[in-house]
C-alpha cells in the first residue's frame, strides 16, 4: 500500500462494506481550492473519502481520462452548483481495481478490474488514488485495453450514447452527421452510429482524417475548408454537433432533412444557472430551449435538443462490448502522472496534444 495513503481510522467500513480490514478515510487527490488556471490545482494527501453507500464501489484508481468538462469546471463552469463545495476533486473517468464494495453490490468483487464514469454533477471526482462510483457506473475493463486506454473511453462515449441512442434513438439505415468527429465524443459517436447500422459522415480537422475513417466514418469533411457544407451531397436524419458554435449550429441545421434531429453538446443550462442561480436559471434555460425548438420547428421542420451526459448501465454495457471487440477506440494522445494534473491541463488548454490526455496513477499501468 503506498505511503501517501492515510489510514486514519481503525473502524471497518462497517457491515455495509466487504473489504480489507482497515477503513480508508483519506487519500491523495488533486484538489481544486478555487476556480482559475491550471496552476490552482493542488496535490493533497488528506482528501476525505466519503463513506461507501450500499450500492457504491471503491476503486483503486490506475488511470483517469481528462475531459473538457474538467477544464471548464476548473475555470468556474457550474459555479452555481460547485462553488459552495470547494475544494473539489475534479475528474469523471476512471479505470482501476475494485478494493471495496457496498452491501448491495452484486456484480463486482474486490480485485475486479473496472472502468466507468461519474455523472457531470458528481461532487467528488476521480483525480484521486481512490474513487467512489455507483455499481451501475462501472463495467469490467476490456482485457485487451490498458488502464490508460480504458480511462479514455467512458465519459465521452456515454455522452455520445446519450445523444444518439437515448435522445435521437438512431436506427439502422439512417444518415448521421457528427460535427467534431475527431474528438473523443465524435469518435465514440461514429462507432456507436456504425454499430447501430447507420451511414456516418463527419466534420473534422486534417489531423483527424485517418482516425475518423478508422472509426468507420464513410465521409469526412475538413471543417476548415470554406465550402465544407457544400461537400455533403445528401441531407441527414440526425446531426450531433459536439462543437456547438453559432456557425456549426447553422450549418448542422441546414444539413438536416425535414423531420431530422439536431443535437448540440453546448446546451445553455449551466450558463443560465451560473448567471441567474439554480432555480431562475433552470427556468430561463428551459424557456430558451423551448424557444429554439419552436423556432427551428417552424423554419426547418426539425427537432432541436441539448443532450447532457448521463451515466447509463445499458449504454456502458454496449460501450464495453464494442471496446472489447476493438470497434470503439479513443486514442490516447499523451499520459501524465496524476500529480502532474496541472501540466496535463496546460497541455489540453494549449491544444498541443492530438488525442485524449490521461492521468496515470503511480506507474500502475
Ligand atoms: N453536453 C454534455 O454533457 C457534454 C459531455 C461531454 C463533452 N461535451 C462537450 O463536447 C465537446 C467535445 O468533447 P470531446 O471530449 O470530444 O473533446 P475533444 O476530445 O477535445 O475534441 C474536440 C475536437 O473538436 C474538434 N473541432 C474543433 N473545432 C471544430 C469545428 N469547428 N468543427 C469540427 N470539429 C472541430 C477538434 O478536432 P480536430 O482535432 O479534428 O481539429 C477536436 O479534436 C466539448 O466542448 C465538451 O465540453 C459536452
Amino acid at each position: 500500500m503506498p505511503n501517501h495513503v492515510a489510514f486514519l481510522a481503525l473502524r471497518r467500513w462497517g457491515a455495509s462494506v466487504a473489504s480489507g480490514d482497515r477503513a480508508l478515510t483519506t487519500c491523495r487527490a488533486i484538489v481544486l481550492p478555487c476556480f482559475g488556471g491550471p496552476q490552482v490545482l493542488q496535490v493533497r494527501d488528506d482528501s476525505v473519502l466519503p463513506e461507501l453507500g450500499g450500492s457504491d464501489v471503491l476503486v483503486r484508481t490506475h488511470a483517469v481520462g481528462v475531459n473538457p468538462l474538467d477544464m471548464r469546471m476548473r475555470e468556474g463552469y457550474g459555479r452555481s452548483l460547485f462553488e459552495p463545495l470547494l475544494p473539489l476533486v475534479l475528474g469523471r473517468d476512471v479505470s482501476g481495481e475494485v478494493t471495496a464494495v457496498g452491501s448491495n453490490v452484486r456484480h463486482f468483487r474486490v480485485g475486479d478490474q473496472v472502468f466507468g464514469a461519474l455523472h457531470p454533477t458528481a461532487t467528488r471526482g476521480t483525480y484521486s488514488d481512490y474513487a467512489i462510483l455507483g455499481e451501475e457506473q462501472l463495467a469490467p475493463k476490456p482485457e485487451s485495453l490498458s488502464h490508460a486506454e480504458a480511462a479514455a473511453i467512458p465519459f465521452a462515449s456515454l455522452t455520445a450514447w446519450r445523444a444518439l441512442r437515448s435522445t435521437a434513438k438512431i436506427k439502422k439505415g439512417q444518415k448521421v452527421l457528427i460535427m467534431g468527429g475527431g474528438g473523443a465524443v465524435g469518435l465514440a459517436g461514429i462507432s456507436l452510429a456504425k454499430a447501430a447500422g447507420c451511414y456516418v459522415a463527419c466534420t473534422c480537422g486534417k489531423r483527424s482524417m485517418e482516425k475518423v475513417k478508422e472509426a468507420g466514418a464513410e465521409e469526412a469533411v475538413d471543417y476548415t475548408a470554406p465550402d465544407f457544407k457544400d461537400q455533403f451531397r445528401e441531407r441527414f436524419d440526425v446531426v450531433l454537433d459536439t462543437i456547438g458554435l453559432p456557425e456549426t449550429e447553422a450549418s448542422g441545421i441546414d444539413l438536416l432533412k425535414r423531420g431530422g434531429q439536431y443535437m448540440t453538446l453546448q446546451g445553455q443550462t449551466v450558463t443560465y444557472t451560473d448567471k441567474y442561480g439554480l432555480l431562475a436559471g433552470g427556468a430561463a434555460a428551459a424557456a430558451a430551449l423551448v424557444q429554439k425548438q419552436m423556432q427551428y420547428g417552424q423554419s426547418h421542420g426539425i427537432e432541436y435538443w441539448w443532450p447532457i451526459m448521463r451515466t447509463d448501465a445499458e449504454g456502458l454495457e454496449e460501450i464495453c462490448r464494442l471496446a472489447s471487440d476493438g470497434r470503439l477506440k479513443i486514442p490516447v494522445g499523451k499520459t501524465f502522472p496524476l500529480e502532474s494534473a496541472a501540466e496535463a491541463h496546460h497541455a489540453r488548454d494549449s491544444k498541443s496534444v492530438n488525442g485524449k490526455v490521461v492521468l496515470e496513477v503511480d506507474g500502475t499501468i
